[in-house]
């Protein structure tokens, strides 16, 4: 049995969460066969559906190859993966450092900026999840929980997340209370994610002009920029990746989940390689299990998928009917309905009834996740049919009306 992160032996109690025995496309069975639509997609990592064929077929391949790297080497197809992912990035960020996840990812990431700028203040935003370790955790976790895990990581902490209602003048504000800290020039980099936030169960998309803002500053005052596309790569957002809403170039980017579209375990930062070669020594880049072979057959395919299929538009077009559908029931229960492609946020009014409306959707058939207490995420793989749309929106809607 497995509750949360924690895997026990010879468990005979009761299942909270969904015990997951198989899934194909958009749809998963519980342990007793039971089926649900999904509107999960595992967190944004299953974005082309669960169990992609061709994604299986391409590590089946790799395979009969060869199955791990070297950290002194290279196989071919990391080299390959490396050249097909730099290439639909900006032409500037030209290289990839080899990992396992994206918590992992981010911690390097935030190695290779102290040592590149030899400053160690790194800034975060308040209510986001960056991963599971003490630096990313100091990112962004809600206070309550950082207070617990004391000393945390020193010189590394959060700041308000500047969201879409804080209006003209809530902006202008965030823009020179930001300005004053990186004026002081000692932080090393500012880590968020492009256009909203997606970990946590936030949903909340950030004040328009916000990233390109926030390049323009850290560019004025030698801060790094890492955007943490974790959630929002791979067509979740409606683009491809999240940084083409305001073409930023940042300086580094951090890729997971979606990556290899859950097949294998992978991430990356792919950043300017003037800034990994002189930091390669001292931030100690070393992952025995990053970017094995089978992983870098998956990520290929994965993207290959992305890019044949366009899938960002799909992503687009369903993600605004599902907004537009949910908006229809703002009203007693639901605050507000908003997001970015398929990247949805249903706020209601109160914890117990958005944990009601789960319950009840799951008795019905219908996979949804709650990350932070009154917000549900809405985030089904982005080839869902819009039968499945349909039939899971209705279990949705039935037990917001009632
Ligand atoms: C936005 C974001 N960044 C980073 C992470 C950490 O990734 P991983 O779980 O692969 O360590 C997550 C995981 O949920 C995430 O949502």
């Amino acid at each position: 049995m497995i509750e949360n992160s924690i895997v026990y032996r010879n468990f005979k109690g009761k299942y909270e969460y969904l015990p997951l025995s198989r899934s194909k496309g958009s749809l998963i069975w519980d342990r007793d066969g039971k089926e649900y639509i999904d509107f999960s997609s595992g967190w944004n990592v299953t974005n082309l559906g669960w169990n992609h064929p061709e994604i299986a077929e391409a590590i089946i391949e790799q395979t009969r190859k060869n199955v791990q790297g070297l950290l002194w080497g290279s196989d071919p197809i990391q080299e390959e993966y490396a050249t097909a992912l730099t290439s639909v990035l900006p032409k500037e960020l030209n290289a990839c450092i080899k990992e396992t996840g994206g918590t992992e990812a981010i911690e390097v990431s935030i190695k290779v900026a102290r040592v590149y700028t030899k400053r160690e203040k790194i800034i975060g935003f308040n209510g986001t999840y960056h991963g599971q370790l003490f630096a990313s955790l100091a990112l962004g976790a809600p206070a309550e929980s950082r207070g617990k895990l004391n000393p945390i990581v020193p010189e590394i902490f959060p700041i308000e997340f500047p969201h879409e209602d804080i209006g003209q003048e809530g902006f202008k504000k965030f823009v020179t209370e930001f300005e004053n800290l990186l004026s002081k020039k000692d932080v090393a980099a500012v880590v968020t994610e492009p256009c909203m936030i997606t970990g946590w169960g936030s949903g909340l998309i950030a004040y328009p002009g916000f990233l390109a803002k926030v390049r323009e500053l850290t560019e004025k005052y030698g801060t790094l920029l890492i955007i943490d596309e974790v959630g929002t790569g791979f067509s979740r957002t409606g683009k491809l990746f999240g940084i083409q809403h305001e073409n930023v170039l940042p300086d580094m980017i951090i890729f997971a989940k979606g990556i290899s579209n859950g097949a294998s375990a992978i991430a990356t930062v792919v950043g300017k390689s003037e800034i990994f070669k002189p930091a390669f020594d001292d931030a100690v880049l070393i992952s025995t299990f990053g970017w094995t072979p089978i992983a870098c057959a998956a990520a290929l395919k994965t993207l290959q998928i992305h890019l044949r299929d366009k899938t960002w538009e799909i992503a687009e077009k369903k993600g605004e009917y599902i907004v537009n559908r949910l908006n229809e029931y703002i009203g007693d229960k639901v605050i507000s309905v908003r997001g970015m492609g398929m990247e949805i946020g249903v706020r209601f009014k109160d914890a117990e009834t958005c944990k009601k409306v789960q319950m009840a959707s799951f008795a019905d058939g219908l996979h949804v996740v709650v990350g932070s207490k009154n917000n549900m995420q809405i985030m089904p793989p982005l080839t869902i049919s819009q039968e499945l749309i349909d039939k899971g929106l209705e279990i949705l809607i039935n037990h917001i009306k009632n």
